[in-house]
């Protein structure tokens, strides 16, 4: 088995992960911030410690301002529908995942002002595109960090500070960044910053964050048990509690922690190295292969750890289902929840094949997936 669809969750996770989550379950798994006794102390210690190490993985000060989700998708929803009303103003770019897309295009129906700004074939979006769309009544600003579908690296940290200088939020979508590229809160100047637990992150899957700067009240898309304020009818508006409605994913914040201390123990530049370095051998192996369409920036230092292909007019889906029958290679075909990116990028119809590495992918296992679109290539 060789697994290339590490932009949809990380697999492998490293052994710790796992120690982690069986830990917390077999010793402690009680629940956090309720009971008061040992083991929910124990529990709740353990999360604060996760929140810890991820406010310093982001550079944030305060660990009470990440909020625990159970995706990015929910870290994404509760910012945008948080912030936004009627009248408001934001603006995205065509390389959104559909998980910022549906929520904007849903809250549009709503009265919210919506400005998509376009991408270039590579999936490059141009800063002076997104300045010349700022209105008065702007309030939002939301990018993805790296594009799930061509790789392409965003100028975040040029949009933060335009942001910043005009005074609209900015919300970075990090689903294929945190873990593996340097993301600090402050120096970008992001206001959110939504992340998966599972992706670069290394935890398991049904964990997810939300860092809110300090002194950003957001509306709350769910209300309940916080385990505070309990004989108050209102939802509680003090951090984290306000939006961790309910028992928490304990085991898997746990196993999260863990992910995060795997990161600081192997270092992340040595990871982003590890991951240039196989794209790199990736793109090199696949230009020399005839009828191979490859899409993206086509330069490891440009994009991330995420190729995609195409081999002549072949269905995506059908060399997705070559590669993992007869060679044993798992990638994800399709659309990739980016409708609007495959539009950008001239892929709507066939959609692409996706090779997406991880931490743990090696040379050995690139050369294989080479020698294996090879042969695939000179059959279709
Ligand atoms: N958003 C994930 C992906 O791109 C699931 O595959």
């Amino acid at each position: 088995m060789i697994y290339f669809d590490n932009g949809a969750t990380t697999f492998p996770k490293p052994d710790i992960v796992y120690d982690a989550v069986m830990k917390a379950m077999k010793e402690y798994g009680a629940n956090p911030g309720r009971s008061g006794h040992k083991l929910a102390i124990r529990m709740g210690r353990e999360i604060y410690e996760t929140r810890e190490l991820l406010a310093k993985l982001f550079n944030i000060d305060n660990p009470m301002n990440i909020i625990f989700t159970y995706n990015c998708t929910e870290s994404l929803n509760l910012a945008i529908k948080g912030i936004l009303s009627k009248g408001d103003h934001v603006i995205t770019s065509s390389m959104e995942h559909n998980s910022v897309l549906r929520p904007l295009f849903s809250l549009e129906k709503e009265g919210v002002e919506l400005t998509i700004v376009n991408a270039n074939p590579e999936g490059k979006i141009r800063v002076e595109d997104i300045v010349i769309n700022i209105k008065d009544n702007t309030k939002l600003i939301v990018i993805t960090h790296v594009s799930n579908l061509t790789g392409t690296i965003m100028p975040i940290e040029e949009i933060g500070k335009i942001a910043r200088e005009k005074g609209i939020y900015f919300l970075v979508d990090a689903a294929q960044s945190a873990g593996v590229y340097d993301i600090d809160v402050k120096r970008m100047n992001i206001d959110m910053l939504a992340f998966p637990g599972h992706k670069g992150l290394l935890g398991p899957q049904g964990t997810g964050g939300l860092y809110i700067r300090e002194g950003l009240l957001l509306k709350e898309i769910k209300q309940g048990g916080t385990g505070s304020f309990s004989h108050v009818l209102d939802q509680p508006d003090i951090f984290p509690d306000r939006y961790e409605s309910g028992t928490l994913n304990g085991p898997g914040i746990i196993g999260l922690g863990a992910g995060v201390k795997y990161i600081f123990n192997r270092g992340i530049e040595n990871i982003r190295k590890h991951e240039e370095e196989l794209t790199k051998h990736f793109l090199e192996g696949l230009s020399k292969i005839d009828k191979v369409k490859i899409y993206g920036p086509l330069n490891e230092k440009e994009q991330g750890a995420v190729v995609s292909i195409n081999i002549g007019n072949e269905d995506s889906s059908d060399i997705s289902f070559i590669l993992d029958e007869k060679y044993d290679i798992q990638v994800r075909p399709g659309l990739h929840c980016a409708p609007l990116a495959h539009k950008t990028i001239g892929t709507f119809e066939q959609g692409v094949v996706r090779f997406s590495f991880g931490p743990f992918n090696t040379h050995d296992e690139l050369d294989y997936a080479l020698k294996a679109i090879r042969e695939i290539a000179k059959e279709v």
